[in-house]
């Protein structure tokens, strides 16, 4: 049940082939779509408060997460935003390098949540660049990162920018409200290319179900929108909203303080 006081609402954007996959078997960036795919990145992302992505993607695409289109920042600062949203990064083992180019980019705070198996030298590397919130035990409670971006970080709609191991887990806990698909005109075939649930593995159970609310063709690829069955066409509407902080807050984000552990 979505309650929109305590969790951002959640999309996904992918893009993935005809029959599904979303990467090579060598698991290598996603360059089967074109250009106009990539622009819609970036006003999908112009258009949430966080951009989330998994340890892997970050590492595979070397992402920024930023918003390079200097339109779209001057679009969001007109209407009370920060310029680029939060970014996030999810990580159990914690194996991230902060000389990683996401690390290195400064449009906009970055969040990690990680667990303590994160290794103490990484810690600190990664604590001097961005907020760490490192969660007991093996994996980290996407819930509860869920809510903490929204009661400290003012989150109210996020994408996820994949890859499918992170939008499986968030499937399997019912935390998808909406997908944006780019369906490409190239299949690939293979079992061992990731689809939009990661690797062929357990059944999600329940499934779970969206209708199509908008579709469009564009440069030969078809761009599709999809809302989780049920949930209310209120919460998808894009409302420009000032951003939910004090003055200032935004900016002192960007010195991060030092690793959080969140006890549960
Ligand atoms: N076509 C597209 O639109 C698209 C979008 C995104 C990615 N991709 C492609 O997909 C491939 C990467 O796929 P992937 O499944 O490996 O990506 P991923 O989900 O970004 O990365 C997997 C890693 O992220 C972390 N992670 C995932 N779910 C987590 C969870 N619930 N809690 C904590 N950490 C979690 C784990 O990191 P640790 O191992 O560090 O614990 C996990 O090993 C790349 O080839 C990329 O180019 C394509």
């Amino acid at each position: 049940m979505f309650r929109a006081a305590n969790r951002p609402l959640v999309l996904a954007h992918f893009a993935m082939t005809a029959d599904g996959k979303t990467s090579t078997r060598a698991f290598t960036p996603a360059l089967f779509t074109s250009p106009a795919d990539k622009r819609r990145l970036q006003e999908v992302r112009s258009g949430v408060d966080a951009v989330m992505a998994g340890r892997g993607t970050v590492a595979t695409d070397s992402m920024t997460m930023g918003i390079s289109r200097g339109d779209l920042r001057r679009d969001r600062a007109a209407r009370g935003l920060p310029p680029v949203p939060l970014r996030v990064i999810v990580s159990n083992a914690g194996h991230l390098d902060p000389g990683w180019k996401v690390f290195r980019y400064s449009g906009s705070p970055l969040i990690v949540f990680s667990t303590r198996r994160m290794p103490a030298n990484i810690r600190a590397g990664v604590a001097r660049k961005a907020e760490l919130f490192l969660f007991p035990g093996r994996a980290v409670d996407l819930r509860k990162s869920l809510e903490i971006l929204r009661a400290e970080f003012g989150v109210r709609r996020l994408v996820c920018e994949g890859g499918g191991t992170l939008l499986r887990s968030l499937a399997a806990l019912d935390l998808v409200d909406g997908l944006r698909l780019t369906i490409a005109p190239v299949i690939f075939g293979g079992r061992l290319a990731p689809t939009l649930t990661g690797l062929p593995g357990g059944f999600l159970d329940p499934p779970r179900e969206f209708e199509i609310v908008r579709h469009s063709v564009v440069a030969g690829e078809c761009f599709l929108e999809l809302r989780k069955r049920g949930a209310s066409r209120r919460r998808f509407a894009p409302s420009p909203h000032k951003f939910d902080q004090p003055a200032g807050f935004w900016e002192n984000r960007k010195t991060p303080s030092k690793a959080r552990a969140w006890h549960p």
